[in-house]
């Protein structure tokens, strides 16, 4: 027996309150991945707040080419398409999405979750961080507008099997953890708060709440890249373009990391 009940779209839209016009829910059993099948929906012009939630994935895709596994009862695994007209404000799309995500699990009452540039939700436990999400960030372009699917993975219990770094579940922070359709309702409200800021404002308004939740603000990092050695400095936080600032300690001054192909760990 299923110990959650996947979505039901009729369920969810009350709790979704008045952002309910800004999203379209579809709850899929299975799919390849849910950013794929919203890639291929995009060049049929789906419209901007299309959402695909599935139980299951067979080719999951996480950051740098990794696999992303997902369990319907161990995990929510969920891709939002959302339309850009001006490509300026896609400047810190994954930072904001995180946050999104960092607020809401806070109303729902998850204390200590905290944010990895450019896009992971951590815990920390005891003086260790474990991932407790992923974001993954594609783009697509049309004449008119700018295209971003937005993917969303969260662990509701530790993931089990060889990982490329500690997990850990929501459960861990939420006990019992949140009805599914109230998660899934306060993740899509958050997002299209920090949307309409990224629309209307930019990740400037953002960048103050981003390092207030950053894991890992004013400590000593290393700086992994593909094939480069790893670089060490200290986190100086994010600039307003969503920017990785760190100062090294070869004293070339402030460097700022663009590329989200790196990754970032405590020193
Ligand atoms: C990462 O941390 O590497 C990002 C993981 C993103 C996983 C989500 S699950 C929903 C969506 N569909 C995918 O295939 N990937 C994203």
């Amino acid at each position: 027996m299923r110990a959650m009940p996947r979505i039901d779209p009729t369920l969810l839209r009350p709790l979704l309150g008045d952002r309910a016009g800004r999203f379209d829910v579809d709850a899929l059993d299975t799919c390849d991945s849910t950013s794929s099948e919203l890639l291929r929906r995009a060049e049929h012009g789906t419209p901007s707040g299309t959402v695909v939630v599935a139980d299951h994935q067979t080719a999951g895709r996480g950051r740098r080419g990794r696999v992303w596994l997902s369990h319907p009862d161990d995990s929510l695994t969920f891709s939002l398409l959302w339309r850009f007209a001006d490509h300026r404000q896609l400047a810190g799309l994954s930072l904001a999405v995180g946050i999104a995500l960092a607020r809401a699990l806070g109303e729902l009452g998850a204390t200590g979750v905290r944010l990895k540039w450019p896009n992971d939700l951590l815990v920390e436990t005891d003086g260790h961080f474990a991932k407790l999400g992923g974001v993954l960030v594609e783009l697509t372009h049309d004449r008119r507008s700018v295209t971003a699917v937005i993917g969303i993975g969260l662990n509701l219990r530790p993931p089990t099997g060889e990982l490329p770094q500690p997990a850990t579940g929501l459960d861990r922070q939420l006990m019992p953890l949140p009805e599914r359709h109230a998660l899934l309702a306060a993740l899509l409200r958050e997002l299209a708060n920090v949307l309409d800021t990224l629309a209307t404002g930019s990740f400037a308004c953002l960048r103050d709440e981003w390092q207030r939740r950053h894991a890992w603000q004013g400590r000593e990092v290393r700086l992994l890249g593909d094939g480069e050695a790893p670089r060490h400095g200290r986190c100086l936080g994010v600039d307003n373009d969503g920017a990785l600032l760190l100062t090294t300690a070869t004293g070339t001054g402030t460097q700022r990391i663009l590329s989200g192909d790196v990754s970032l760990r405590p020193a």
